[in-house]
């Protein structure tokens, strides 16, 4: 997949979440296949702030790349401003805007999903930074209700220059309930010649082909189905280049994975910024046994007592 001149390896992407998709959990999304990895959304105006907690949300390394960094505001000029500041300190290969996310946080500012009903204004946002920056620019966004108004802003993000834009086929009063429409993600890619990425319940290896082949999108963004499964990219990257499903043992395959997660962790100085027990429920999320194992991590101290416990677990499952 190509974003502009960007040479992408595949066209599975992992999508950016707010205390999620930090540089840890990125880097083994890419390890194990995710084409692009994407930041946590970083707000413009703190970035002119330079507040340093949310800038760190940049902080990538060389194995990760390439890397988008999402931003999200509400004025041209500040997130302008904002982005090229980021261009600066970390050199992303793409710099994302956020017209989706529908938290009231970020609404109430006027910012997120808010701004999908004004599209003059996203369209001076991505001409503004698509013109004064040298790092192409893309856009996230959920579709509206109506279809036609969808297509309209789709097309206004084109026409302002952005190089790409990724479709979430839910409407901000969704939030996450129902189904992703895709009928929706599939008219915006037969009518705009940018690449358009399907996003919305992309949860396994079928889920993940019938999307693709569906919507005929250049590629597909996976979001909650990623948490705590980085492992899941190298599944859907297997079936979608051998027709198989890839065997594995799930048990020990979580656990190598939280293990590794939480060395990453320590290797960047991040374990600070997690809830260690919540993050271990996520890697363990769908085993087998789940309330034991919900109750062991919970009454487990340390992550040395996490990680045995599961390993006595998943010795018993194997
Ligand atoms: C915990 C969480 C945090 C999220 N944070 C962001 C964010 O920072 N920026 C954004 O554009 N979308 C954010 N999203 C939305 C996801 O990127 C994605 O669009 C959505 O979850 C639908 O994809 P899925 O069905 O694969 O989960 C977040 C979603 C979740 C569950």
């Amino acid at each position: 997949m190509k974003i502009a001149d960007l040479k992408i390896p595949g066209n599975i992407l992992l999508a950016p979440m707010a205390n999620v998709t930090n540089l840890p959990f990125r880097l083994m999304c890419k390890r194990y296949g995710a084409s692009i990895t994407y930041s946590e959304m970083i707000s413009a105006d703190a970035v002119i702030y330079e507040n340093e907690k949310t800038l760190s949300r940049g902080m990538s390394c060389e194995d990760e790349r390439p890397l988008g960094i999402q931003i999200f505001g509400n004025s041209p000029e500040i997130m302008t401003k904002a982005a090229l500041r980021i261009e600066e300190i970390y050199q992303p290969e793409i710099i994302d805007i956020n017209f989706g996310c529908p938290a009231r946080l970020l609404t109430k500012d006027g910012c997120g999903s808010a701004l999908l009903r004004s599209p003059e204004l996203i369209h001076e946002i991505v001409k503004e930074l698509s013109d004064d920056l040298s790092t192409p620019v893309t856009a996230k966004i959920r579709i509206l209700e109506d279809m036609e108004k969808t297509l309209e802003i789709a097309h206004l993000i084109e026409s302002a220059g952005a190089s790409a834009i990724t479709v979430h086929g839910r409407t901000r009063q969704q939030q996450y309930s129902g189904k992703a429409n895709h009928d929706y993600v599939r008219r915006i890619k037969q009518e705009l010649s940018i690449p358009v990425i399907a996003n919305g319940d992309v949860v396994d290896e079928i889920s993940a082909k019938q999307i693709l082949e569906y919507t005929e999108c250049d590629g597909i963004m996976i979001g909650r189905a990623a948490m705590g499964n980085p492992f899941l990219f190298k599944r859907i990257s297997h079936f979608l280049e051998t027709g198989e499903m890839l065997e594995y043992n799930k048990c020990s395959q979580r656990i190598t994975d939280l293990r590794e997660y939480f060395r990453l962790l320590e290797e960047y100085d991040l374990m600070h910024t997690v809830h260690i027990k919540a993050q271990a429920q996520w890697f363990t999320r769908g085993m087998r046994n789940g309330r034991h194992i919900r109750r062991s991590i919970s009454e487990s101290d340390t992550i040395e007592d996490i990680l045995q416990s599961l390993d006595e677990m998943c010795k018993h499952a194997d």
